[in-house]
């Protein structure tokens, strides 16, 4: 008799897919989602996602050796599309006999899903919309993680909650959907399960447990924000493209809002060129948030944070977040 069982039977095709035995994954975090908290994450039960951001193949290479060492429970690999150098990050992790490679940031490009399946490995994707996550399990996607806009980092802009009632109804009895943004807690965990999701991926949640190599300040600006404090960037002028990031604001945030005012002013008066000024905008985060997760610069650099982040007060080792997620969700489908 598990202490979960109505939990785990929700749970079962994703534990399955996984090789887990709990369908909690950590999101793939730039900086955070290192060889100690994904080997943490595996070995409590969860499913350890590493951060490839812009790694190069050399870097990735010693970074799955690393996390080999620490685990032999089942780890994926979070590659970005627009990577330049994505065929060769692929071979890498073809290399390793690595499980599973979540694509994200904009659709996979020709090729790269057959080249993830050609190595053996399951691939995971994500979808901005339902017609886009058709397509793509139709080319061969296995999983797919719907993200909502309360989540950290990099977000679309729509909440969960409408992801969750557009996609789970269509796809939830042929494929396998996990769902994203916005979970603090067991009892929301249990509500997608009951909606059709096999799993769920949470990465605020996470960034500040005890094995997570964050800075201290970078978890103590966590501790004390509320879920207001986790704002979504805004783009100031149409000219000015600005990808909507979910981050804790700070002076970094507050100076970016003056520095597109800034730009916009210099494309008024004829001073700089567009791809100037675009180039000015895409610049202004450039190693910003390895600026906060490493240095601790909380002032200056990217504190992506989800709206979850109200719910994170303290550290605490991977294993406990694990346990009390599992056991809220288990009271609150136990209280239906
Ligand atoms: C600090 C931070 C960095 C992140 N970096 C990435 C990334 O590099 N690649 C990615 O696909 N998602 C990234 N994400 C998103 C997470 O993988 C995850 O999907 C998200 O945090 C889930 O929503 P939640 O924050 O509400 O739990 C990041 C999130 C945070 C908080």
């Amino acid at each position: 008799m598990t202490a979960y069982p109505k939990t785990e039977a929700l749970m079962q095709r994703g534990c399955e897919f996984l090789g887990t035995e709990t369908a909690i994954l950590c999101g793939a975090m730039s900086w955070v989602s290192e060889r100690n908290l994904v080997s943490a994450i595996s070995n409590a039960g969860g499913f350890g996602v590493i951060a490839c951001g812009a790694m190069t193949p050399e870097l990735l290479d010693a970074e799955i050796a690393a996390t080999r060492a620490m685990t032999d429970k089942p780890f994926g690999v979070n590659l970005i599309t627009m990577h330049p150098q994505l065929f060769d990050l692929i071979e890498v992790c073809a290399k390793h006999q690595v499980g599973h490679v979540v694509l994200a940031g904009g659709l996979p490009p020709k090729g790269s899903l057959d080249a993830i399946k050609q190595s053996g490995a399951k691939v995971i994707v994500f979808a901005p919309t339902l017609a886009l996550a058709k397509k793509q399990f139709r080319a061969g996607a296995d999983a797919l993680v719907i993200e909502g806009s309360e989540a950290g980092g990099h977000i679309g802009p729509v909440a969960t909650s409408v992801l969750a009632q557009e996609f789970l109804p269509e796809l939830a009895a042929d494929h396998l959907v996990f769902v994203a943004g916005g979970i603090g807690r067991g009892d929301m965990i249990a509500s997608y399960l009951e909606m059709g999701a096999v799993g769920v991926q949470l990465g605020t949640r996470f960034a500040c447990a005890t094995e997570s190599i964050a800075h201290p300040d970078f978890k103590q600006a966590f501790f004390r924000a509320k879920a207001r404090d986790a704002e979504a960037s805004v783009q100031l002028d149409p000219r000015l493209p600005v990808i909507p990031v979910r981050a804790l604001k700070n002076k970094g945030t507050a100076e970016f809002t003056e520095k597109q005012r800034e730009v916009g002013l210099l494309l008024d008066q004829g001073s700089v060129d567009m791809a100037e000024a675009q180039l000015r905008i895409e610049h202004f985060w450039a190693g910003a948030l390895r600026r906060a997760v490493i240095d601790g610069d909380v002032e200056n650099g990217s504190l992506m944070a989800g709206q979850s982040v109200g719910m994170v007060t303290r550290e605490e080792p991977v294993a406990e977040i694990i346990a009390t997620l599992m056991s809220e969700c288990e009271a609150a489908l136990a209280r239906r």
